[in-house]
């Protein structure tokens, strides 16, 4: 017998869990189907940067407990180059906006605690889910639990699948438009057992290339150094990746970054991709299933949020009045921020990285705007109000 749900959700990251919180919190039952287990979606380390937003909605939701004891709130950036440091004052200059540093992995556990305490359903380790009937009224979603197939009818289905779901390509050929921009660098990331070198994150741009300095707690450090995307961990013991923070991170005035052991590292290749309209008949994308954007921003967590904010709104309208006007223009809706916060990460990675094959010309284009940025209140203003959100 098949299952029966209002809204049928696949993928259980930040996307598909808020959005699954917010529609309970407004009467509306779905139904989680994930593939990986709670274990290894808990630990995936990933970004750490909420948004005054969307660190406001977690709270509206009832799940800001713990970021309030564990989280830090920091109210300034650092830009880093020519071996300087100058500070951009976020909050002055946004009337008091800010953002928590609050691990994406921590923010995961907290939903999925709230999930099963409210006894609301959440299948882990499914395998073969396929969306079917969604241009019409009748989506299902068919898919594999312990080895038996079973099927869940729904009224609508969010693609919450991330950027190698199957929700997005199972929308037919030709219907949506596909904007892809691969960058020719990568970060290497690191998780460091030792107190943060700095009170606020920095990022900085340096002949060697871009290098970040961001933090998760008193006790550890995350840091980034941009990297060929192809390039093999393996090449990077931990002893070479010190030296290639030590460089890049120096400054005229002996700022001093301490080492602790390495806790977990890997390579992320970057890109900018954009797949419009991000609905197609019953069939709603959110979040990394329908846009990507850099890592230099810290905005994939935060976007994926306010889609399913704006989903949510829309689907509350629709059970509630049948007023499916909000639904419709669901994707309009998204895409105008998708497409701020897509210029808002392109413009930070192009202006602190090394480009490949980048000549001279370009690097002192670099500096000219980071001197510009660092001292021109309105350039100023105008970062700190896309990057506080
Ligand atoms: N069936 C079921 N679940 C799937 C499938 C599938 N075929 N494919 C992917 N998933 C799951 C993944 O295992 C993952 O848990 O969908 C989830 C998608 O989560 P995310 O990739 O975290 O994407 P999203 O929720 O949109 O959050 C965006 O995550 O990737 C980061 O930096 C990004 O911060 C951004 C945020
Ligand atoms: C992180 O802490 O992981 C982080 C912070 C800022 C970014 C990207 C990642 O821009």
């Amino acid at each position: 017998m098949a299952l029966r749900t209002q809204v049928g959700i696949v993928g259980a990251g930040p996307a598909g869990l808020v959005l699954a919180q917010l529609l309970h919190q407004a009467g509306i039952d779905s139904i989680i189907l994930e593939a990986r287990a709670r274990e290894y979606v808990q630990e995936r380390v990933r970004a750490g940067v909420l948004e005054q937003g969307t660190a406001d909605l977690l709270d509206s939701m009832g799940l800001g407990e713990r970021m309030h004891r564990e989280g830090i709130v920091h109210h300034g950036i650092y830009l880093r180059f020519r071996r300087q440091s100058h500070r951009i004052p976020m909050s002055e200059l946004t009337d008091g906006r800010s953002i928590w540093i609050y691990g994406q992995q921590e923010v995961v556990k907290d939903l999925i605690e709230a999930r099963l305490a409210a006894g609301q359903q959440l299948y882990f380790e499914v395998s073969d889910v396929t969306p079917h009937g969604f241009d019409g009224d009748s989506p299902r979603l068919s898919f594999s639990r312990g080895g038996e197939s079973e099927e869940i009818e729904c009224d609508v289905i969010a693609g919450c699948d991330g950027f190698h779901g199957v929700c997005r390509p199972a929308i037919p050929d030709g219907a949506l438009t596909i904007y892809n921009h691969e960058y020719p660098f990568g970060w290497l990331g690191i998780l460091a057992r030792v107190a943060p070198s700095t009170d606020e994150l920095i990022y900085t741009n340096h002949e060697r290339g871009f290098a970040l300095h961001s933090l998760r707690s008193p006790e550890l450090s995350r840091l980034y150094v941009q990297c060929d995307p192809h390039d093999d961990i393996a090449r990077w013991p931990d002893e070479r990746i010190w030296e290639e923070m030590h460089a890049r991170f120096a400054t005229e005035d002996g700022w001093k970054l301490d080492e602790g052991p390495i806790v977990e590292k890997g390579i992320t290749p970057m890109r900018s991709f954009v797949a419009q309209p991000m609905q197609y008949g019953r069939l709603y994308l959110a979040g990394d299933a329908a846009h990507i954007v850099p890592p230099t921003g810290a905005k994939g967590l935060n976007l994926a949020v306010h889609d399913v904010k704006l989903l949510a709104e829309a689907l509350t309208r629709w059970y509630e009045s049948g007023d499916d006007s909000l639904l419709r223009g669901y994707s309009d809706a998204c895409l105008r921020r998708v497409w701020r916060v897509q210029h808002f990460s392109w413009w930070m990675t192009s202006m602190l990285h090394r480009l490949g094959g980048a000549d001279d010309f370009e690097n002192q284009l670099q500096l000219a705007q980071l001197d510009y940025v660092t001292t021109s209140r309105a350039a100023m203003t105008t970062l700190a109000e896309n990057y506080v959100g």
